[in-house]
């Protein structure tokens, strides 16, 4: 229980060695924060034994009080604190924030309670754990810690990912928040929503933005089912990493364009790739790479396992490094014939 203190009292510790100050009717010792505070001692100093509401919201957000609350040495006498403090999963009280669906004036025919669930326990997980290492990479620019990818995975929230189907048959969602039958399209506009609110667009794209867009492709159309069901499990299990590689320095929009060849062995046992890709998003922590080559009557849609002669190197874009964007070379890389995707030569249905 904190102390109730008046603002007398506040105003004795008014010295460099023994300063507190208030901000939204709550008292702060900031004696032994002096050296620490990155705005610098002399602001804190002028504002010693004084409110320094106005002065702190000027400048900074609300969070930071939430972040340093064991600075808070108590409440002043009679008065309450007026400032909101979220709580993880709490939707926003600024008007328009939400997307309507979420604003008590409205009701919607297409929302139901199972997703109003799933709305809360995904942003209670996005808050508590997403967001924080969000924060932390977009700045650092290493990537995504195996340690949240393995939360993800527990949660099935990587699962989600991919959309509804029949990768989520008998997965409970959030901890038995939702079955993932019950996942549909708009459960899906929800994971997308509530996974964008960590303000962090490199790391969003870093969180697995790869696995979203070429697991997609092998389920589609990886045609050997053992190797489809092994990866499915491994990938949603967050063991094993992949993303999607099309684009070259050569061909972007143009991807009839591409360089990079594949050519099956006599035997027609092994292909070997010859080639580099550009701009490719998580490439750098992928185990394997879906990969549009050129093939002698058009494209070709390989799954590339990394081995020999892959090479992945980082690309420093206008975004935070966090979302792993890569350069890769592909150089005399053997692959199983039965990795492909689709029709030989007719890669461009399966890329399209
Ligand atoms: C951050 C980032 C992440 C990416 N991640 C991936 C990934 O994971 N995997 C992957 O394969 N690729 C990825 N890409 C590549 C992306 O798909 C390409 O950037 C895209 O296909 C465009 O190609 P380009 O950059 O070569 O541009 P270009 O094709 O050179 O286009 C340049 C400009 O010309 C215009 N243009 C092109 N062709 C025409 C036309 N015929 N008519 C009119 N206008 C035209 C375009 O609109 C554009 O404004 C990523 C790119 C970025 C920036
Ligand atoms: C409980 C009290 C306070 C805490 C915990 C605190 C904490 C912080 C933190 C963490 C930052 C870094 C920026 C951010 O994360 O927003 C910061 C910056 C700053 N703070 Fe404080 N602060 C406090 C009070 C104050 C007060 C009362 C003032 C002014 C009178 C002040 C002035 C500044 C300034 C000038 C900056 C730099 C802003 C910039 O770079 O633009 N702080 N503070």
């Amino acid at each position: 229980m904190k102390a109730a203190l008046t603002r007398q009292e506040v105003g004795k510790h008014n010295s460099e060695e023994d300063l507190w100050c208030i901000v939204d009717h709550r008292v702060y010792d900031l004696s032994d924060f002096l050296d620490a505070h990155p705005g610098g001692n002399v602001v804190l100093q002028q504002v010693a034994g004084q409110d320094a509401t106005t002065a702190f919201y000027n400048l900074h957000r609300h969070e930071v009080l939430q972040k340093y609350a064991s600075l808070c040495v108590g409440t002043l006498e009679n008065e309450t604190p007026e400032v909101i403090d979220q709580q993880p999963g709490d939707l926003s009280q600024v008007p328009y924030a939400e997307p309507l669906w979420l604003t008590p004036a409205y009701s919607s025919p297409y929302y139901t309670d199972k997703h109003r669930a799933l709305r809360k326990a995904l942003r209670t997980f996005v808050d508590e754990h997403v967001t924080p290492e969000a924060q932390e990479k977009e700045k650092d620019g290493t990537f995504i810690s195996q340690e949240l990818i393995d939360k993800m995975a527990k949660e099935n929230v990587l699962a989600m990912r991919l959309g509804p189907g029949e990768h989520l048959k008998g997965r409970d969602l959030l901890s038995g928040t939702m079955k993932g039958e019950d996942f549909d399209a708009f459960a899906d506009l929800i994971a997308s929503q509530e996974l964008a609110r960590t303000g962090s667009r490199g790391f969003q794209d870093g969180n697995m933005a790869g696995m979203t867009i070429s697991l997609t492709a092998v389920q589609h159309w990886l045609q050997n089912e053992p190797l489809k069901r092994k990866l499915t499990e491994e990938v949603l299990a967050g063991k094993k990493k992949m993303c999607l590689a099309i684009t070259e320095a050569f061909a972007g929009s143009d991807v009839q364009g591409l360089r990079t060849t594949a050519e099956l062995s006599e035997d027609g046992k092994t292909w070997t790739v010859n080639g580099t890709k550009k701009w490719i998003t998580n490439g750098m922590f992928s185990d394997y790479f879906v990969t549009g080559c050129k093939t002698k009557k058009g494209l070709t849609v390989l799954l590339i396992p990394r081995g020999e002669g892959v090479e992945t190197k980082l690309i420093k874009t206008a975004y935070s490094t966090a979302a792993a964007t890569t350069y890769i070379q592909f150089e005399n890389v053997k692959v199983p014939a039965d990795h492909l995707m689709g029709e030989v030569d007719k890669g461009m249905i399966t890329i399209m």
